[in-house]
């Protein structure tokens, strides 16, 4: 895994020595979604014909928009993008159903078709499972590693301390919000939170708030939440750090940058 990180790092890397400048957002969500996809369901841009990223970027783009499905908004944009992408999933799912030898490299996919063969889950949730799989992967760590070379540049003393990663990621706030809901009644600071609250938190108010700030931004600190904690903490969150460690050693260590506004 770790040498297919680095090697579609560097491929990636190469072939933006062509251009002028990149969208690095744009270049970076590339970068990664080819790893995961190949990973999670041996998907190749080189040799599909349709690029999936593309659908998923329209449906991030309108993923905070007004609810108003009319063409041409973000949220139509949104809507159609999840179903492109849905109608790749389900194609690919039913080719491998189909196919009658046994693949020698087993994915996600196959995972999935042996659990559905057994009844556990339904093909709807099967595929909403790989969807949201490919989106948690990909736009995440694109959007930590565009954080973290905007700050490098803003502040390139920050690469001798290892810390530039979960730094980046204490200020970015790449996941805005994440969702609990009170088993019980509880009390936080005076407040009653009765039982069966759903609840929204918003890592930024402790990530951004200056009486934090001088402790040191670590894993599992209460004041560094990038990942989520408890039960649900990111199941992605060590190879997130390991794609952007590998991607950001492979720039510093060979290429020169500047960023553009
Ligand atoms: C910089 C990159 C990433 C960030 C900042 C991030 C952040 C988060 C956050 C905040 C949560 C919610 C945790 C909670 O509710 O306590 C979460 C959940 C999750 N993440 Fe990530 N994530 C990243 C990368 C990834 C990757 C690479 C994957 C998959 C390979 C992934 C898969 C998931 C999944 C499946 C969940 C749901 C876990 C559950 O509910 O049990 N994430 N992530």
């Amino acid at each position: 895994m770790i040498h297919e990180v680095q090697r579609t790092a560097q491929a990636s890397l190469l072939s933006w020595l062509d251009h002028p400048s990149i969208e690095l957002k744009d270049a970076v969500s590339n970068m990664i979604f080819s790893v995961t996809a190949k990973k999670l369901i041996s998907y190749d841009s080189s040799t599909s014909n349709e690029e999936m990223w593309k659908h998923y970027d329209a449906f991030i783009r309108g993923l905070v928009a007004f609810p108003l499905y009319i063409p041409g908004t973000a949220f139509y944009k949104c809507m159609q993008g999840r179903r492109s992408v849905m109608k790749m999933l389900k194609e690919l799912l039913d080719e491998r159903t189909k196919a009658t030898h046994r693949r020698e490299n087993i994915d996600f996919i196959d995972v999935l078709i042996e659990e559905l063969e057994k009844d556990t889950m339904s093909e709807n949730a099967a595929l909403d499972l790989v969807f949201l799989l490919l989106f948690a992967s990909f736009e995440t760590t694109s959007s930590a590693i565009t954080a973290v070379l905007r700050f490098l540049t803003d502040n390139p003393k920050a690469l001798q301390e290892l810390t530039v990663i979960h730094e980046a990621l204490r200020l970015a706030n790449i996941a805005p919000v994440m969702f609990r809901k009170a088993t019980e009644d509880v009390r936080i600071k005076g407040y009653a939170i009765p039982k069966g609250s759903k609840i929204m938190i918003c890592p930024s108010t402790v990530h951004l708030n200056p009486v934090n700030t001088d402790e040191p931004a670590g894993g599992a600190s209460k004041d560094f939440m990038a990942f989520g904690g408890g039960l649900r903490l990111c199941v992605g969150a060590d190879f997130a750090k390991l794609q952007m460690a590998i991607f950001l050693h492979c720039v510093v260590t060979k290429y020169r940058y500047q960023l553009q506004h």
